[in-house]
């Protein structure tokens, strides 16, 4: 057949409804995704992508795309019991209402796709369970990393491997204001009021500066690296909030620049360890290299070895992407009665190690007496901790300041030479300490 005659006889698909909960940020983009490649996705999947209804809270807000205002509706359950959608995504983000939708969905048998990273972290194993219990899929790639193929990858691409690590900057909020601080040397605060002022940041960025956000995300990205169910109260999760523009100078100095970073390793055959916080980490490192609001992610399987992913961690277009290659992932499960081929893959159960066994190296600024003696003391403190130390460097003034960076050793010790150090007259006060990423 030639291509004249196959584009006059154009083929004709069956239909496929879909019914976005949300039509805000992302599900604006992934309205557009479905609209605006609408006839290549047809002939991707097999079948029109339908958008046949949009809840929404406001009818009357001005809304990111063009959209034809009859699709709209401000109660929910008019897209979820709708017999004839049967995909809903759920992009209210929160806990609640969210959840009692999605189960709501599944429970009459529709699949679900979702960008929720809360709902997800914390109570996403009761939608997986009803997702299998009936048959359908439950997909959530949006919620981690924005447009960063990384759920999809661990699941399938990399399923044959053993993971034994997964880490990476997971929070573009923070990384675009670390990434300023660094390049203009200013305070977190100034950064933080200017980024909200244009929009980088929310109104209340404290999801964001206090690393829940990156919480949410380890704790989906360790579950299906490591097989078994990692809570968010099993992530150790500190913010950028007391990172100085101090920190960074000195950290810059000696090769490093600071990240929040989220890392969840396997330890041994049944733990893990899996936390968020700040961290120096190389210049040369890739992930110091990945600034503003772009993520990055590293994954160690035993076969693989590392594979890096990267790309916008967030906004319209990026995340409307996940969601829309998970809403044809569905679909073509239901072409082929393929749905619920692949459930919860937490089959284990993994303790959750406290943050005190981890062992790193680690970076600590103090100000102390500028007097014979001082160094050598501190040093006999941090020695009495088997705390070994790497490197000092200090300034000569009345309250000099004091630069330690150890070498390996577990943070329990570390803590209590900290503890110790704090008391004794030589120093005046223990600024900050983070640890070193190598
Ligand atoms: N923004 C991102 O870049 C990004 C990236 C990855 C994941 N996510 C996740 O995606 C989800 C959505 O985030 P977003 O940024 O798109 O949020 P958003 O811009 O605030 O949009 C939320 C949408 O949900 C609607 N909505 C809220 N409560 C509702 C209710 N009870 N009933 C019906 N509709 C309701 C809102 O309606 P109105 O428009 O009428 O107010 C709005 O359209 C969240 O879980 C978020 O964590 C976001």
């Amino acid at each position: 057949m030639s291509n004249q005659s196959a584009s006059s006889h154009p083929r004709r698909y069956a239909q496929i409804n879909v019914g976005l909960l949300g039509l805000g940020v992302v599900g604006s983009g992934a309205y557009k995704v479905l609209t605006d490649n609408a006839d290549a996705i047809a002939q991707k999947v097999g079948a029109r992508v339908n958008v046949k209804r949009i809840a929404v809270r406001n009818l009357d807000k001005d809304r990111k795309v063009n959209v034809d205002r009859s699709l709209l509706t401000d109660d929910p359950y008019e897209v979820i019991d709708d017999p004839d959608i049967s995909i809903v995504c759920e992009l209210i983000g929160g806990v609640q209402p969210a959840k009692g939708y999605v189960m709501r969905a599944l429970g009459l048998g529709k699949s679900v796709v979702s960008a929720n990273k809360e709902l997800i972290a914390k109570d996403g194993h009761d939608a997986m369970v009803e997702a299998a219990a009936r048959g359908v899929d439950f997909l959530f790639e949006g919620s981690v990393g924005g447009g960063i193929p990384i759920i999809q990858a661990m699941k399938s691409s990399l399923a044959g491997n053993t993971i034994h690590e997964v880490k990476g900057i997971v929070n573009g909020t923070t990384n675009y204001i670390l990434t300023r601080m660094t390049q203009e040397g200013a305070e977190l605060a100034d950064v933080l009021a200017d980024a909200q002022a244009h929009g980088y940041a929310e109104a209340d960025p404290t999801n964001d500066v206090e690393g829940f956000d990156a919480q949410f995300k380890i704790a989906i990205l360790s579950s299906i690296a490591f097989t078994s169910r990692v809570q968010t109260t099993d992530v150790y999760t500190e913010g950028i909030m007391r990172i100085g523009a101090h920190d960074i100078a000195h950290a810059r100095e000696m090769g490093y620049v600071i990240k929040l970073l989220a890392i969840g390793q396997r330890i041994g055959d049944d733990a893990v360890q899996v936390r968020v916080h700040p961290a120096l980490v190389p210049v040369g490192h890739p992930l110091a290299s990945t600034g503003g609001p772009y993520n990055a992610i590293l994954v160690r399987g035993d076969a693989v070895g590392d594979v890096m992913f990267y790309g916008q961690g967030a906004g319209m277009m990026p995340t409307g992407s996940a969601v829309a290659g998970d809403i044809l992932e569905v679909c073509r499960n239901m072409q082929h009665g393929a749905t619920g081929r692949i459930a919860c893959t937490c089959f284990e159960h993994k303790r959750a190690l406290p943050v005190d066994t981890v062992v790193t190296r680690y970076y600590v600024r103090m100000y102390v007496t500028d007097r014979p003696g001082t160094l050598s003391a501190i040093a006999g403190v941090f020695g009495r901790h088997q705390v070994s130390i790497a490197s000092v460097r200090a300034s000569a003034q009345e309250r000099a300041e004091a630069i330690w960076v150890t070498h390996q050793v577990q943070e329990a010790n570390l803590r209590r030479a900290l503890k110790e150090l704090s008391g004794i007259p030589e120093v005046h006060s223990i600024e900050n300490w983070l640890r070193v990423e190598d």
